[in-house]
């Protein structure tokens, strides 16, 4: 197939995690992949390692909280079949007592806000496509809550029901809506985000967890739903490390 007749897929979040991993995934299904973040050399460094091995890709620097940043987005692609809302994170782990409000919002703005923006930037072209996917990475966040986690747990219920509902109002559109909620994932960079730069803190979270998911697992689960006939929409996808059998309830050694 040519550049030009590959479907294009666009990650963000693109530049670590998850997001890095999916664009590589999804590049080997078969897919041009745009991969988008703040952070223009990694997402660049990526491009050009994806390019390297042979694969389309490209990298655009993009804030999915700026509105005007993804219209131009939006504007600059000649098709998109595959749009994977991965961007987000977590900041804190405070009390709902204690919690401050600017964490709050700003989680709401990139989990929620930013899903928002991507999706209905991109709702046309998908559409336009005849077989496109919107992708929401929510997280077990999404469905249960725990101590300590409400302005994340918050935020991604609002991801969570912003692909329910768009479900529900583009049936009969050739558009399908999937959820995947990733339960415990050791990446580099979220837990270190959301303690701001507490290595020591970030490392506790997995501490003694046999196995974690990767972000490779995430990746994985993610493009084997994106690659199913076009007719069969994944609803959502729970997934979780075996060690973890609920947010409360991780096993862990030693
Ligand atoms: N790790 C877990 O345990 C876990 C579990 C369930 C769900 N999740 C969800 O999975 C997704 C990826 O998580 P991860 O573990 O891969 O974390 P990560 O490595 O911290 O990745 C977060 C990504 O989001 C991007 N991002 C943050 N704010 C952005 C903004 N305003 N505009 C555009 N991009 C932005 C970051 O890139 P830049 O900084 O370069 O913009 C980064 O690429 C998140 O939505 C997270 O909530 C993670």
């Amino acid at each position: 197939m040519t550049a030009a007749a590959l479907p294009v897929a666009v990650v963000t979040g693109a530049s670590s995690g998850i997001g890095a991993a999916t664009a590589r995934h999804l590049a080997a299904a078969g897919h041009r992949v745009v991969l988008t973040a703040r952070r223009k050399d990694r997402i660049e460094a990526l491009a050009a390692e994806l390019a390297e091995a042979g694969h389309q890709a490209t990298a655009y620097a993009l804030d999915v909280t700026d509105r005007p940043a993804v219209d131009a987005f939006a504007a600059s692609l000649d098709r998109c079949d595959v749009l994977v809302n991965n961007a987000g994170g977590a900041l804190g782990a405070d009390p709902v007592a204690s919690g401050d409000p600017e964490d709050w919002r700003r989680m709401y703005e990139v989990n929620v806000i930013g899903t928002l923006h991507m999706t209905q930037a991109l709702l046309p072209a998908l559409t336009g496509s005849g077989a496109g996917t919107v992708v929401v990475v929510s997280s077990t966040a999404g469905h249960a809550t725990y101590e300590g986690g409400a302005g994340y747990v918050a935020a991604k219920h609002g991801a969570r029901v912003l692909a329910e509902t768009l479900r529900l109002e583009i049936v009969g559109t050739p558009v399908r809506v999937i959820e995947v909620a990733p339960g415990m994932v050791k990446t580099e960079e979220f837990a270190t985000t959301r303690f701001r730069g507490d290595t020591e803190r970030a490392a506790k979270v997995y501490e003694g967890v046999p196995d974690p998911l990767s972000a490779d697992d995430v990746a994985d689960t993610i493009t084997w739903a994106v690659t199913r006939p076009p007719h069969v929409n994944i609803d959502l996808l729970v997934v979780r490390p075996r060690a973890q059998a609920s947010n409360h309830k991780v096993h862990r050694e030693g």
